[in-house]
């Protein structure tokens, strides 16, 4: 079947191997990426959001981290012909993997500074990655390098590019590492929590300036965040996650008007200012996350599920459909 996919998650199983047992950080997630489209990615902490965009950028800490199981199939174009690699196929240290990471699909880490390199200067940083993933000389590089500082709102990108990282605010450093995440021109960004680090208003610039360069670079991306305002504003598409599940997925004006399983309707009725619950009080999701060692029978969901069902305790629901392009993994929604 012929898809306009860039990128297709089909039931990826991760686990970690630690001294105290086995993390299944995730239990089976199938999503898909539509070319040139943003796909958020919402959940509490824990539930697998970063293991999701490490495996697909194959940098699991190894040997600790494993892929268990399932594909990530990549949907390059080369040259205007379409192919697909899928990537738990390649060695992660390979030249493969190793053209495709950075050059092909770029990741903004959660932790500005994991992607910055406090001994170079960002100039520096930025012509490493184009000299390992383009063909541009020196000059061309510096000059394309400037270019993309200045795209990202950085005031004196001359300066900035013979800056080193310590001497930019928070908010500097994420523009810097947006603009060597881009440099390349990539196909795919991943973005994990990109503005989790930073003050509301920054919070708001960072992502305008990314939504404006996803555009104009005609790239696609996979946006994770625990913030469904966020989401409202920069998404067409969610998937919800949970303990290593995804649990939900739809339109977003579908998932705020119309969310149907428990556990979305317990974020969006937590988050205040979000959709039309805007008036509504903070309603916390009742309990909390399992301990990640815990032993899953059932729905994951249940001890903190206002509709549990002596069923639900047992049987793990499949995803069903509740909608056009809307499903659902909850027995009050199919048997
Ligand atoms: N290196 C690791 N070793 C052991 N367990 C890990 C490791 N990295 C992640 N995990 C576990 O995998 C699960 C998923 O973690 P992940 O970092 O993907 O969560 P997340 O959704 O990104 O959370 P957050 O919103 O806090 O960033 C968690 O239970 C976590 O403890
Ligand atoms: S399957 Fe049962 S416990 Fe799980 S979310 Fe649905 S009603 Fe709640
Ligand atoms: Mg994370």
């Amino acid at each position: 079947m012929q898809t306009d996919d860039i990128l297709r998650v089909e039931d990826l199983h991760v686990e970690f191997r630690t001294e105290d047992g086995i993390v299944n950080a995730l239990r089976g997630i199938d999503f898909s990426v539509d070319r040139g489209t943003v796909l958020g990615v919402v959940g509490e902490s824990g539930c697998g959001k970063s293991v999701t965009a490490t495996s697909i950028m194959q940098l699991l800490p190894r040997p600790r981290g494993v892929i268990k199981q399932g594909r990530i199939l990549f949907n390059r174009l080369e040259g205007g012909v379409a192919e697909e690699v899928d990537i738990t196929a390649l060695a992660p240290g390979g030249s493969r993997m190793r053209s495709i990471r950075g050059n092909r699909i770029a990741m903004i880490f959660q932790e500005p500074m994991t992607s910055l390199n406090p001994v170079y200067t960002i100039g520096s940083q930025i012509m490493e990655v184009l000299k390992i993933h383009t063909s541009m000389g020196s000059a061309e590089g510096r000059e394309w390098a400037i270019d993309m500082l200045r795209r990202v709102g950085l005031p004196k990108p001359v300066n900035v590019f013979e800056s080193y990282p310590h001497s930019l605010s928070g908010g500097m450093r994420q523009r810097a590492i947006i603009a060597m995440a881009f440099s390349c021109n990539p196909d795919l960004l991943l973005a994990d929590e990109p503005t989790t680090a930073l003050d509301v208003t920054t919070q708001a610039k960072i992502l305008d300036i990314i939504l404006s360069l996803q555009d104009e670079f005609n790239m696609s991306t996979v946006l994770i965040t625990h913030d469904l305002g966020v989401i409202a504003e920069m998404t067409k598409r969610v998937v919800v996650m949970y303990l290593g599940r995804i649990v939900e997925e739809a339109y977003v004006h579908d998932l705020f008007h119309d969310p149907k399983h428990p556990y979305t309707e317990g974020l969006l009725k937590s988050i205040p200012g979000t959709g039309h619950r805007v008036k509504q009080k903070l309603h916390p999701i009742r309990g909390s996350v399992p301990d990640p060692y815990t032993k899953i029978d059932g729905c994951a969901f249940a001890p903190r599920c206002p509709h549990v069902m002596k069923k639900c305790v047992f049987e793990e629901p499949p995803l069903f459909p509740v909608g056009e392009n809307h499903s659902a993994r909850c027995w009050l929604h199919g048997r």
